[in-house]
């Protein structure tokens, strides 16, 4: 079944509140600042950088001005249609349809000299090892993702319900949220980003907790 979330079921014709921050819980809202204020230093005197599922373009705006080639991948209609509109004011950019899965298809070896995937797109995927050895082969530096943190189910609740996203199920375990549109979002630990990132030949440089909520990793070749 093709998920329908980032489709925009939840939302009909309404706005995608979900990646609109005006519309979050305080410390989301505070994640997304810290997350914006990071990336500014961090991509200082880049030249090309990727954004694994760039959603409606959030970032676009910030990170457009700031690079010589900014190209945002997706495989969401809505989130191609929405992310090219803000594209559009931006020589620099290029939005292309592609699973994330199959990102060295598209690029040569080290084109990139940073890759984003950020807001958990990495907890959205079918295979994370699987596209965290896809955005290695093609950085050249770092990969910064940011994650649900384990031990925020209460926060992911409100951010939920506050954002107008249906859930169906939660497992309260692994701390998995599943919404009726069929979205599966995961979380993770420190521990097991480790485990992905040696899975897939990266390790763990610099990581930090945003907003209380959110865990900021810096992946590095190994
Ligand atoms: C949680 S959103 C984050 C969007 C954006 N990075 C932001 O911070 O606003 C995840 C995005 O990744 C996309 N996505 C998820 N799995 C994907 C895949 N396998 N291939 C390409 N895009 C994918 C979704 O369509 C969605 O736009």
């Amino acid at each position: 079944m093709k998920e329908s979330f980032f489709e925009g079921k939840d939302f009909g014709k309404e706005k995608f509140k979900a990646l609109m921050p005006e519309y979050y819980p305080p410390k989301y809202k505070k994640y997304i600042l810290e997350e914006t204020k990071l990336l500014k230093q961090k991509i200082i005197g880049a030249n090309r950088i990727l954004e694994a599922g760039v959603g409606i373009g959030r970032l676009v705006p910030i990170l457009a001005p700031r690079v010589k080639e900014l190209v945002g991948i997706d495989n969401a209609d809505l989130m191609l249609k929405k992310s090219k509109q803000v594209a559009k004011e931006f020589k620099n950019v290029r939005i292309v349809k592609e699973n994330l899965e199959n990102l060295s298809k598209l690029f040569p070896p080290k084109y990139f000299d940073f890759s984003l995937c950020l807001w958990n797109t990495i907890g959205n995927v079918k295979d994370e090892v699987k596209v965290l050895r896809e955005l290695k082969k093609i950085t050249k530096k770092s990969i910064f993702i940011t994650v649900y943190h384990k031990g925020t189910l209460q926060d992911r609740k409100e951010w939920y319900k506050r954002a107008g996203v249906t859930i169906s199920k939660i497992d309260t375990g692994k701390e998995i949220f599943y919404s009726k549109s069929g979205l599966k979002s995961k979380s993770y630990s420190l521990k097991d980003i480790q485990k992905l990132a040696r899975a897939a030949q990266l390790q763990v440089g610099e990581f930090k907790i945003l907003g209380g909520v959110i865990l900021w990793v810096e992946l590095v070749h190994s």
